[in-house]
Order: structure tokens, then sequence, then C-alpha cells
């Protein structure tokens, strides 16, 4: 039995006023959850104030993405062990975004996720199709091709450590979600690629997040899918309410 997973992650929103806000109502409408992992990556200037407010809560605290060098001279980055040493438990490598807007390739994603595996926290690998590139035939193509350059040369027992997302990139922010099944079929294909790659077990033991437009009125159908494992999501991710109701689908 996989634990379900809900995270959410605030891309480039709040200030650390509105990060602190936002815990406040969103601990008491999460506090008893008992049945699936809870995790939000904010923005690396709000990080501190979260991880201080989720303290003996449930949730627990992502960045967005990190540099794969131990240290260097890398302005602007964020190494791993900085992110462990702020209070983070997970990491987003390779978002639709990341590799969109700032050039993320697979050998990097790969070389970010040993880095944080080696420094003891969760990687969530986001792997997902353009929408010409699932009109063109192409959905597989991409996927195996993200997911194994992703988790080249991890060992079984690194592999058993990671998060994978599935994130059509046609469904991010455009109110377009993939319907429970063609996520459903998206990750069966992943799993696949799990077995194959690894083992049958270690597949069978992958948690696989749809994200892309979740809302709290689609998350119950999503989750009825035994394939999807739970949410990465974004914009519903923001405001305390939604997000509460999607974690207590
Ligand atoms: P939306 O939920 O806003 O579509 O974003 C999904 C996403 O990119 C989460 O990482």
């Amino acid at each position: 039995m996989r634990r379900p997973v809900i995270a959410g992650n605030w891309k480039m929103y709040k200030t650390q006023a509105e990060a602190r806000a936002y815990f406040s109502a969103l601990v008491p409408l999460v506090r008893s959850c008992v049945h699936c992992d809870i995790i939000v990556a904010p923005p690396f200037t709000a990080l501190a104030v979260s991880v201080e407010a989720v303290k003996g809560t449930p949730i627990s605290i992502a960045a967005q993405d990190m540099h794969g060098e131990p240290e260097g001279a890398f302005t602007g980055e964020v190494s791993a062990a900085m992110l462990v040493d702020a209070g983070c438990r997970a990491v987003i490598i390779a978002h639709s975004e990341r590799r969109q807007f700032f050039g993320e390739t697979d050998e990097r994603a790969n070389k970010k996720i040993k880095a944080a595996l080696a420094a003891g926290f969760t990687p969530i690998l986001c792997v997902g199709e353009l929408l010409a590139e699932r009109e063109g035939g192409k959905m597989e193509e991409v996927l195996a091709r993200q997911f194994s350059g992703g988790v080249a040369a991890l060992t079984g027992a690194e592999f058993s450590r990671i998060i994978l997302a599935y994130e059509p990139v046609w469904a991010i922010g455009t109110g377009r979600t993939a319907t429970p099944e063609m996520a459903a079929e998206a990750h069966r294909f992943l799993r696949q690629q799990a077995a194959a790659s690894f083992t049958p077990e270690r597949a069978a033991g992958l948690r696989i997040l749809y994200g892309g437009s979740v809302k709290p009125d689609n998350i119950k159908g999503l989750m009825a899918q035994v394939e999807i494992d739970g949410a990465l999501v974004g914009g519903a991710s923001l405001n305390a309410e939604a997000f509460a109701s999607i974690v207590n689908f």
C-alpha cells in the first residue's frame, strides 16, 4: 500500500508575512491528518518562516529547486546541504517551468537527484509532455526519456526514496486537467518504466503524483485511480482552505 502524498508548489508567490498567515490558517485544518503526507514548497525566501510555522504539525517543507554541486562559485544557486540546513525535507526537481524557462536538462536533474539523496532528503522528480508532443503521439517517448535520464545510475535503494510527479505541461495553470483515466494511463506507463529500470517490487512501491490544475472539485476523482498516489498542486495550493480540502480528499 503506497502512502498518498499531497504536495503544494507555491512557485513564485508569497512573502514571509503571507507564508505565516497561510500556515496559521492551514495548520488547524490539517492537524489531525494521518492518511497522507503533506508537503508545501514555498520560495527560498519563505523557507525559514515556513519551517518554523509547521513545527509539530504533519506538514513538511520542500524547496522548489536546488543546485547539484555541494558548494562553489554558482551565483544565485542553493545547495542540497543548505536546504537541509534550512529545514527542508524534500525538493522538487526538473519542474516543467524549470525545463521550459530555465534550460533544465535530464542530465542536470539526475545530478540534483543524486545530491538530494546524498544529503538525506526526498527528491520529487517531475516529468510531463507538451501538448504538441501528446498530439504527435510522442507522450511515451518523452516520459521514458525524462524518467530514465532523471533516475540514471541510481541504486535500487536510492530509487525507492524518490517521488515521481507526472505533470502534463498542457494541464499546468490552464484549468485543463487530464482526466483521471488519462493521468492513470501515463502513471501506468511510468511504473512500467520503473519496473524495467529497477524491479517490479521497487516499481510497485514508487509514489507517482499527478499535477496540472488539481482543485478541490477534481481531487476525489483523481485519487480514486489506484495508479494515482497523490497530487502536486500549483494554483490551488496558494489558498489554505482550498489546499486543506485537497489534503482532506
Ligand atoms: P497548477 O495546479 O496551477 O496547474 O500547477 C501545477 C504545477 O505545476 C504544480 O507543480
